[in-house]
């Protein structure tokens, strides 16, 4: 049954859809409106067709509530100690991205943060296997990334319920597209963790689009 994992789901808006001239205004009214954590998507124009933020940006958010950064960028390696010495709570780096997987993840974690991969919707959830005992999350991109407010990909569902039978200690995130109905299906399916860009940034009222997810 889902039951477990249904009850305990967290939810990381994306400040994807933020209004980043006011970055900090937005997090604290996504603080106020239950969030559990903030999930900060950087994007460098070579691994994704889109360029957002780096770590000068992320060094000015103030938040009480964990950073959950998502590096859709080549070389992930190049930002660790920065977002380190930032203070985020998890690195997620993407499985495409990495040429030596095995070294990425295990500096995240030298450097005391927790440590993920993100794999895109064309992506077998194969590879990861020999990796999986080091990992703390592993992202299910359930759209292609670069872009938010995208349809949601359903083959994401098969491979959340593979992993969860994989790991079932394993914490799991999916990412795209993700709104009422979407994020019922993830749940049922075993997901922790729902990022949501859109679907909470264009509600009327924040509270009430964050308690719908869950
Ligand atoms: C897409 C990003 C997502 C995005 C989700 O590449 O990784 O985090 O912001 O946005 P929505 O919820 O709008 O699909
Ligand atoms: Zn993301």
């Amino acid at each position: 049954m889902n039951s477990e994992n249904s009850q305990k789901v967290l939810i990381a808006p994306s400040i994807l859809s933020a209004d980043l001239g006011k970055l900090n205004e937005e997090i604290a009214a996504l603080e106020a409106a239950g969030a559990d954590m903030i999930h900060v998507d950087v994007m460098d124009n070579h691994f994704v067709p889109n360029l957002t933020f780096g770590v000068p940006v992320i060094r000015c958010i103030r938040s009480r509530l964990p950073l959950d950064c998502h590096l859709m960028v080549e070389n992930p390696e190049n930002y660790l100690e920065e977002l380190h010495a930032i203070g985020v709570a998890s690195v997620t780096v993407h499985f495409e991205a990495c040429k030596h997987l095995h070294r990425v993840i295990t500096r995240i974690r030298e450097l005391g943060m927790k440590a993920a991969v993100a794999i895109n919707p064309g992506t077998v959830i194969d590879g990861l296997r020999d990796v999986l005992p080091l990992l703390d999350m592993v992202l299910v991109m359930s759209v292609n990334p670069g872009f938010g407010g995208q349809k949601f990909i359903e083959n994401s569902l098969e491979k959340i319920r593979a992993l969860r039978a994989l790991r079932p200690d394993l914490v799991i995130e999916v990412d795209g597209g993700i709104n009422t109905e979407t994020a019922e299906l993830c749940r049922a399916a075993g997901v922790n963790i729902l990022v949501a860009g859109a679907f909470i940034f264009k509600a009327a009222d924040k509270k009430v689009a964050i308690a719908s997810l869950r």
